[in-house]
């Protein structure tokens, strides 16, 4: 069996001296998505960004496809199989979409065809500058420029934050023919719990820099007092 995707050992780090991550220890499977729960402040961001390369790293380590990457840079973390798409998604405001995509891309079975195929919109603005799409389409073409680096671990910080429902709904559903579909493996950070949960396998949720549940994604959703307890679980969606 090959190495999992992921595996984190007692993994802290913050900004600084200041420690936000209180020893997170997991594992993500080869094709399995992970979805990375908890209210606000409780550290998904710092613990992504983290297996990006980007905060203070403190301790613990963090090995992709059983490489130990803990020390890498974050360009070479790219590199090694790292895909991210920040919570601000970062997407290049003065260049076309078909740029953005191009210019950080590597060579694999991501390519320009194929995520126009997942993403029509896209292809559509595929000569339309950064700053001159919606919100929507700027979420589109973060989630289609990190899958043309061919990462083998997919980052998604939530990437339906500020989206009208209609939107939501259709990136959704292309993350979910991506994940389960396309069998990438991912971490996604979502406030829906109720959303997220139905297309991903496994389940963490953190609080205060540490996992407070982790398991299957089915049995949380049909735990109505965890998700109560740690989750801001919204209102009037069925389950
Ligand atoms: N650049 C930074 N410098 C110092 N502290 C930070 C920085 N970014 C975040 N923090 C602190 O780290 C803690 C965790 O923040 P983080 O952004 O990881 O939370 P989060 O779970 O992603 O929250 P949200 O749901 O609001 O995005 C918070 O206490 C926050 O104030
Ligand atoms: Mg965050």
């Amino acid at each position: 069996m090959s190495a999992p995707v992921l595996v984190t050992e007692k993994l802290v780090a913050g900004y600084g001296e200041a420690s936000v991550l209180a020893g997170i220890s997991l594992k993500i499977e080869e094709g399995r998505t992970l979805a990375l729960l908890g209210r606000n402040g409780t550290g998904k961001t710092t613990f992504v960004n983290t297996l990006a390369g980007v905060t203070t790293y403190h301790s613990g380590s963090i090995l992709l496809m059983g490489r130990d990457v803990t020390k890498l840079r974050a360009d070479r973390r790219a590199a090694a199989g790292i895909g991210w798409v920040p919570q601000e998604r970062n997407i290049f405001k003065s260049l076309t979409v078909e740029e953005n995509m191009t210019a950080i891309a590597r060579p694999g079975v991501w390519t320009l065809e194929r995520v126009y195929a997942m993403f029509p919109r896209l292809k559509e603005r595929r000569k339309n500058l950064g700053n001159q799409l919606s919100g929507g389409e700027q979420q589109m073409l973060a989630v289609g420029r990190a899958l043309m680096v061919n990462p083998k671990l997919l980052l998604l910080d939530e990437p339906t934050e500020g989206l009208a429902p209609i939107i939501v709904d259709e990136l959704l559903a292309a993350i979910q023919r991506i994940t389960q579909g396309e069998g990438m493996s991912a971490i996604i950070i979502e406030q829906k719990a109720r959303k997220v949960l139905p297309l991903s396998d496994d389940a963490v949720i953190l609080d205060r820099g540490a996992i407070v549940y982790q398991g299957t994604s089915a049995d949380l959703l049909a735990n109505d007092d965890i998700l109560g307890k740690h989750l801001t679980v919204e209102k009037g969606t069925p389950h």
